[in-house]
């Protein structure tokens, strides 16, 4: 499974990239917003900055909602990077505009997915990989790691080549149930892959070997 970090903050890409763990970044409007970054050259010059940082594919997100926008928007985050991912919502002048460019050699994240409805329907445009938000589905009382599931099952019975991305993590466990349930991608928040360290054991057999070690010098 793929680890893509799901921020804009270059600090935490950096600190996740420094791990050598990183395959990736996903973005989306309100996490762009968060960084304070205004206005379409600004965006474009921060999403230019993480692709030199990071060696993977970069999720951007178009901000149109029709056909013929969505692919101008997308046309112009596509020609920033060749490593950049045009994210679209799951609409149906998004489903529109994936096909295109998968026509066009353009790569897409078809983002927004609560269904494998949707989910089919994002694979049969073309999209290079789908985001179902587990977290927001476990915030209505729903298990979204059932959704990874459901669509994998799918995806691998019909042969579908778009690769399940797991979005909205919450926690550490999300990571493992996704990487259990066959996702192609996680992409965690810095403070859940930080999570995946964790172990109280860890911490006290380390103790015990340097206090240990230093018996021996
Ligand atoms: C990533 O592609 C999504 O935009 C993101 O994971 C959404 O996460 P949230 O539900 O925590 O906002």
């Amino acid at each position: 499974m793929k680890f893509f970090i799901d921020t804009a903050n270059l600090d935490q890409i950096r600190e996740a990239n420094e791990l050598g763990i990183l395959d990736g970044v996903t973005t989306n409007p309100t996490l762009m917003a968060k960084e304070g970054v205004k206005g379409e050259a600004a965006i474009a010059q921060h999403y230019k900055t993480i692709c030199e940082m990071v060696d993977g594919p970069i999720s951007a997100e178009v901000l149109s909602t029709t056909f013929a926008e969505i692919v101008e928007e997308g046309k112009k985050l596509a020609a920033i990077h060749p490593n950049i991912v045009v994210k679209v919502p799951m609409i149906k002048d998004g489903i529109k505009a994936i096909k295109w460019f998968t026509d066009n050699g353009i790569q897409t994240n078809c983002t927004l997915v609560f269904s494998a409805g949707q989910a089919i329907l994002a694979a049969k445009a073309g999209a290079t990989f789908v985001s179902p938000f587990i977290g927001r589905i476990d915030d209505s009382s729903w298990d979204g790691v059932q959704l990874i599931e459901q669509i994998v099952s799918v995806y691998n019975a019909q042969g579908f080549m778009t690769e399940v991305l797991a979005a909205s993590i919450r926690n550490p466990l999300h990571i493992v149930r996704c990487a259990e349930a066959g996702a192609d991608v996680c992409t965690c928040p810095l403070s859940s892959i930080l999570g995946l360290l964790k172990h109280p054991l860890t911490d006290i057999g380390l103790e015990q070997f340097l206090k240990d070690a230093k018996s021996m010098q």
